[in-house]
């Protein structure tokens, strides 16, 4: 494609996303494809022959969108929030078209000290003190891996740089809460512990972990000849945003010697409003840190924030440096390669630096205010009607409710949660995801899309209802 062609093309490309953005709310939220519907419509092998760019281009609106839930919809509660202003859908273009790759700070500067000045940025705004350093990960799954591997060094003075953990008398254990999210489980397991001694401590009538049941088990876990060695606290757990207590739990971690990682990869966002820090009081005591601006802060998928407080650490554990990569000026700048796993780097710093630029911590403090309000509202009005619950705690933006008419209990009521749900979710009128809470199904109303506002909440609610009667509610 010459430059001349992608000018005219990329024009077209802004308008069809600008169209797309502003028309979303007459979609249905989730693509109602069958599996395999999109696979039909794509050849088999690939083309031979170059294509025009404009049939390609006309697949977007033949193939492409039908097969898409939007989650940029105003009525899209499912997952968790995650957003993509688009100050940086604009931003993560440019990383493409400049076409950098951050092998090294000499590779391309401006790539390092604009990721090294946003991180701090971001490090300013939720509130952690200096003593924490910050890097740009892809995901919270790799962020969280690049802790257990750190935790697992600590533990083991690193043994990485001889035997590894084959060279280990005692087995590690890592501790998680019953309600972490699945990539803490994956992350301990490809660190190199076993399920053997991953633990799952106990959680409370909130779904919160307890600090005196962790201490417990690792004070037996010590007395069978185990090695404790990373415990992973959650600030807004997947299911409910239920809030680890970060302060007995770095206490507990003190006490014993163990790395403590924070996964608040959802809820981290919070932090950038002061009423909300009391979720993480003590987190100065953690050793890491994740915090997804690609969730609800509104930086397009991906960016994942990952915070230590001994960057020494980090870079012993994870440095090589081949004599290919090394350069006149290491000495003076962050090689960031050193900070986690992958060599090559985006330059996904634009992002966050465009997304910070053009909200301000203002506007993006009012949109999160904003969907507190509306999760506020949406849990009262739920308290409000007979035979409805709001089953778990609802210190942010996920409502987490069930319908209970007439008594209904086990397996029944799990069949009419899930039937109300797919109903509202295949009438097009919003998208919910499901998940299983004390064994039970409850739908999960996860808010805090860019476009939804006070109305459409409303409105879901009116759908909520409608679908739970029975009747599939209006498109
Ligand atoms: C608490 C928590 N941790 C981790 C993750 C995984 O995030 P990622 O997709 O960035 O790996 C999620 C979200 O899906 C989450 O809610």
């Amino acid at each position: 494609m010459t430059p001349e062609e992608f000018r005219r093309y990329g024009h077209w490309l802004v308008e069809w996303l600008a169209d797309y953005r502003a028309g979303m709310e007459g979609l249905p939220v989730m693509s109602g494809l069958r599996p395999g519907a999109v696979r039909d419509r794509l050849p088999a092998a690939p083309p031979e022959a170059s294509e025009p760019f404009s049939d390609i281009l006309r697949d977007l609106d033949a193939v492409v969108l039908p097969g898409l839930s939007h989650w940029q919809h105003p009525r899209f509660y499912g997952y968790f929030p995650g957003n993509g202003e688009l100050s940086g859908v604009l931003a993560d273009f440019l990383s493409t078209g400049l076409g950098v790759v951050g092998l090294s700070w000499q590779a391309s500067p401006a790539l390092t000290e604009i990721e090294d000045v946003t991180v701090d940025w971001m490090r300013q705004a939720i509130g952690l003190s200096p003593a924490w350093t910050g890097v740009i990960q892809d995901t919270a799954s790799t962020s969280t891996l690049v802790a257990l591997i750190s935790a697992r060094e600590r533990a083991t003075d690193y043994a990485l740089a001889h035997g590894g953990l084959q060279g280990e008398e005692r087995p590690l254990a890592v501790y998680v809460s019953a309600h972490s999210h699945s990539s803490v489980d994956k992350g301990a397991l490809m660190a190199g512990i076993g399920r053997d001694t991953l633990r799952l401590v106990p959680f409370d009538a909130g779904y919160a972990m307890r600090p005196e049941a962790l201490a417990e088990m690792i004070a037996a876990d010590l007395a069978a000849g185990l090695h404790p060695c990373a415990i992973v606290a959650t600030t807004g757990t997947t299911a409910t945003t239920a809030i680890d207590p970060i302060e007995p739990i770095a206490e507990v971690a003190r006490r014993f010697g163990v790395w403590l990682h924070v996964d608040a990869a959802m809820a981290g966002s919070a932090m950038i409003l002061p009423e909300c820090r009391w979720m993480w009081r003590g987190i100065e005591g953690a050793d890491s840190i994740v915090l997804n601006p690609h969730k609800w802060l509104g930086v397009p998928f991906d960016c994942s924030l990952y915070y230590v407080r001994d960057p020494q650490h980090l870079m012993r554990v994870m440095s090589t440096n081949p004599s290919f990569l090394q350069t006149a000026v290491d000495g003076q700048v962050r090689t960031l390669r050193d900070w986690g796993i992958p060599l090559g780097r985006r330059f996904r710093a634009l992002k966050l630096w465009f997304v910070l630029r053009e909200q301000g911590l203002e506007g993006l403090r009012a949109r999160l205010r904003r969907d507190l309000d509306n999760a506020a509202w949406l849990a009262d009005a739920v308290r409000g009607m007979p035979d409805w619950a709001v089953v778990a705690p609802a210190p942010l933006q996920t409502v987490c409710i069930r319908h209970r008419p007439q008594a209904l209990d086990g397996e029944a009521l799990d069949r009419h949660t899930l039937g109300w749900v797919e109903r509202l979710n295949r009438s097009g009128a919003a998208y919910l995801t499901p998940a299983v809470l004390d064994g039970r199904w409850m739908a999960r109303v996860s808010i805090g899309a860019l476009a939804t506002e006070r109305r459409h909440v409303e409105a879901l609610w009116r759908d909520i209802r409608a679908a739970a009667e029975g009747s599939a509610p209006p498109a």
